[in-house]
């Protein structure tokens, strides 16, 4: 496999150790199983998440030496609010210190109880959100994007006849707006073409709804864009990415993710009048509105990191990695979730452990393996995540999936190939990955805090 040299070099450099074997078998025993619950130093290699894990660059770390901590109007913020307008072409940008406040600021002040909000596939920050209004949240994405075969090469699709009947279905009114997750996470980090898009919002248009983007890789989704809709081959990334957001009026963001910042984010809107509601909400949560929960630091690395996130370099770097990282699995025999996505590969967890019985929860039970094994850790997405109690029986999700998640800039094509060679290990002896029991559980957001045991 030929990888892609990576555009920069290292300046910093921080130690990671690999545990020995029975010291990993022992933090599994004290964790319960849960490898939420092991610390981030007894890893090797974690790819439990992208959000808020990337490497910043000299330049970022630069601009924390001119951030001005003023209360009000600090000069950083008024970067941050000139480059994001400058790339979403938004009127209001307000800051918060991650996307699900962005989140909660934005349905608060827009639902009521009984409301609908369509999107291809809500994150389970964005639908737990809505649902905190009493409100539904409602996935409608296309069906290849439920089918972990099909190599269609934009999986994250909404399914524009679903949305029409849905709208006919409960009335325009109750809509108060439509979202759309760019690129589709909880769907595999699949992208949206901006035909869908574009088709989307004049379908919500029409009936008067508007469109909100949860926009945290909207720059990876704009690199498919670029490479697979003919339309777009010529135009930069940043142009494609301006095109975008004009379609929607307005949107989340977590600045974790495509901000290549360790904390930050904004909510974007067009609406002034929305704008000062939510506006007055942020000053009783979050902070005076030139600051929004970050200190003036954290403003200039966000709006440094969206810089270099749309850069084109960089851009084909981080999804060539990703890409390149799922081939490498594959040839190892090892089935992922096609194609690969932009922040993550997902392990098909059904097909890599056929017979394995969903109630001993075959997802988490690999993540438990691939720690002991070899210190990776990563996130089941499957059973025990988007597992429901109803009716005293457990509900089990279609698909059982193991999350690689790729941090920005972190993680060399050795280590992720060391991942691999973890994986061939496991394959070639399935008797490492053990059934589970769960020993507790919370009845909300289980994965961060679940107990469980193994029983064979
Ligand atoms: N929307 C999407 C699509 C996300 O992936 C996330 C976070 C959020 C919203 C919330 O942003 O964490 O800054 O509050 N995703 C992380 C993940 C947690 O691991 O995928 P946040």
């Amino acid at each position: 496999m030929e990888f892609l040299p990576e555009p920069f070099r290292t300046k910093t450099v921080e130690r990671i150790q690999l545990l020995p074997y029975e010291q990993r078998r022992q933090k599994l025993v004290l964790a319960h199983y849960n490898v939420f619950k092991i610390a981030a130093e007894d890893i090797f290699i974690d790819l439990l998440t992208d959000s808020g894990t990337s490497a910043m660059s000299d330049n970022q770390w630069a601009g924390m030496m001119i951030g001005d901590e003023s209360y009000a109007g600090c000069r950083n913020y008024y970067t941050f609010e000139n480059t994001i307008r400058d790339i979403t072409g938004y009127k209001n940008i307000i800051p918060v210190h991650q996307g699900r406040v962005a989140e909660n600021l934005l349905f608060t002040n827009i639902l009521k109880e009984g409301d609908y909000v369509p999107s291809n596939t809500h994150f389970d920050t964005t639908r737990a959100n809505i649902e905190h209004q009493k409100a539904d949240a409602v996935d409608l994405i296309i069906d290849e994007g439920k089918d972990p075969e099909s190599e269609f090469e934009f999986k994250g699709n909404i399914d524009l006849n679903k949305v029409e009947d849905f709208i006919r279905k409960v009335g325009p009114d109750n809509i108060p707006l439509g979202m759309m997750t760019v690129t589709n996470n909880a769907g595999g980090g699949q992208p949206i073409s901006l035909a869908n898009i574009k088709a989307y919002s004049e379908l919500l248009n029409k009936h008067g709804i508007p469109l909100y983007l949860d926009a945290c890789r909207f720059a990876e989704n704009c690199y498919f864009i670029k490479h697979q809709e003919k339309e777009y081959k010529d135009w930069s990334v940043r142009k494609i990415a301006n095109e975008m957001f004009k379609y929607a009026s307005g949107c989340t963001m977590s600045a974790k993710k495509d901000g290549l910042a360790n904390i930050g984010g904004f909510l974007a809107t067009n609406d002034d009048r929305l704008a000062v509601k939510i506006t007055n909400m942020l000053i009783l949560i979050e902070g005076f509105p030139t600051y929004g929960g970050m200190a003036g630091r954290d403003l200039e690395v966000v709006a440094r990191g969206l810089v270099e996130g749309l850069d084109d370099d960089y851009l084909q770097y981080r999804i060539e990695q990703v890409k390149c990282f799922g081939e490498m699995l594959q040839e190892a025999g090892i089935p992922i979730m096609k194609p690969p996505g932009g922040h993550a590969i997902f392990v098909n967890v059904n097909s890599f452990l056929p017979g394995f019985p969903r109630e001993k929860y075959p997802g988490w039970a690999l993540s438990v393996a691939m720690y002991r094994e070899g210190g990776v850790r990563a996130s089941e997405v499957g059973s025990i995540m988007r597992g429901r109690q109803s009716d005293g029986a457990e509900k089990y999700p279609e698909m059982e999936l193991l999350r690689l998640a790729v941090p920005r800039r972190v993680y060399s094509m050795s280590q992720l190939q060391y991942v691999v060679s973890i994986f061939r290990k496991i394959k070639d002896n399935k008797k490492l990955v053990k059934s589970l029991r769960i020993k507790w559980q919370a009845p909300v957001m289980r994965h961060f805090t679940i107990e469980l045991e193994e029983i064979s």
